[in-house]
């Protein structure tokens, strides 16, 4: 038995969750690629007209002799056009478009968490389970529960109708807003597990739903009100509390 079910085993029997839930990622899973039906350089991968015209835009911020500097905007043009994913193909012609060796692309693309080199959902659920999310809120604890169980897979996972992928994930720097998610593009937070179903069921009826803080915050202010320049400071200069202008 190795130390991770030890220690699993042990935080199930003291009734606590242990560190994580995310399925076991093999090393090679992480860095290495193995050709498969769905992913090998035979592939077609072209640039589509609105993603050229994105590519020659970002690269004209570079000096023509650093094309290679736009590797990261470029990957993620091609993310975007192939679904949220980078395939091998796609990775090729991102090196063929910007004059450069694929391994140099391979190590950038599986370095960032930020680009999946495998297929995901429509809908790409990342859940913050970082120490400020686990303990902010209600915590991510139950956050996670609640989308397992609305969703039936475990953190890690797809569901059958390629709708929606779910990964734990670590701070994606809204922990003043704790619990929080990241859907594609769009951050979810002050979650609860009913707010959090209410979000995952309007994406799949196609519905956009509220971003940001699901409480009655606008932001990341204090919920419990001002605790600092509650009267009129004094002077020099202006002062920006609407109530004392
Ligand atoms: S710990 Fe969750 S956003 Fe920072």
């Amino acid at each position: 038995m190795s130390l991770r079910s030890v220690i699993a085993t042990a935080s199930r029997a003291a009734g606590r969750r242990a560190f994580t839930t995310s399925a076991a990622r093999r090393s090679d899973n992480l860095m290495m690629h193995r050709d498969s039906a769905h992913n090998n350089a035979s592939l077609p991968f072209a640039w589509t007209e609105e993603s050229k015209k994105e590519i020659e835009k970002t690269v004209a911020k570079y000096p023509p002799q650093y094309k290679k500097a736009a590797v990261m905007p470029v990957l993620d043009i091609a993310q975007r056009q192939n679904g949220g994913w980078v395939s091998l193909a796609a990775m090729n012609e991102v090196a063929r478009t910007l004059d450069m060796p694929p391994m140099r692309v391979y190590e950038v693309a599986s370095f960032y968490t930020m680009y999946n080199r495998e297929p995901v959902g429509k809908y790409f659920v990342q859940l913050c389970t970082t120490t400020p999310c686990v303990l902010g809120g209600c915590g991510s604890d139950k956050i996670l529960e609640a989308i397992e169980k609305h969703l039936g897979i475990k953190a890690g996972q797809s569901t059958k109708d390629k709708q929606f992928t779910f990964i734990e994930v670590e701070c994606l720097g809204a922990c003043s807003n704790a619990p929080m998610m990241q859907i594609n593009d769009d951050y979810f937070e002050d979650l609860t597990p009913e707010t959090t179903v209410k979000v995952l069921e309007q994406l799949a009826r196609g519905e956009k739903p509220k971003v940001g803080p699901q409480s009655s915050r606008l932001g990341a202010e204090n919920s419990a009100g001002l605790t600092t320049l509650t009267s009129k400071p004094y002077g020099p200069g202006d002062h920006c509390i609407p109530e004392f202008q």
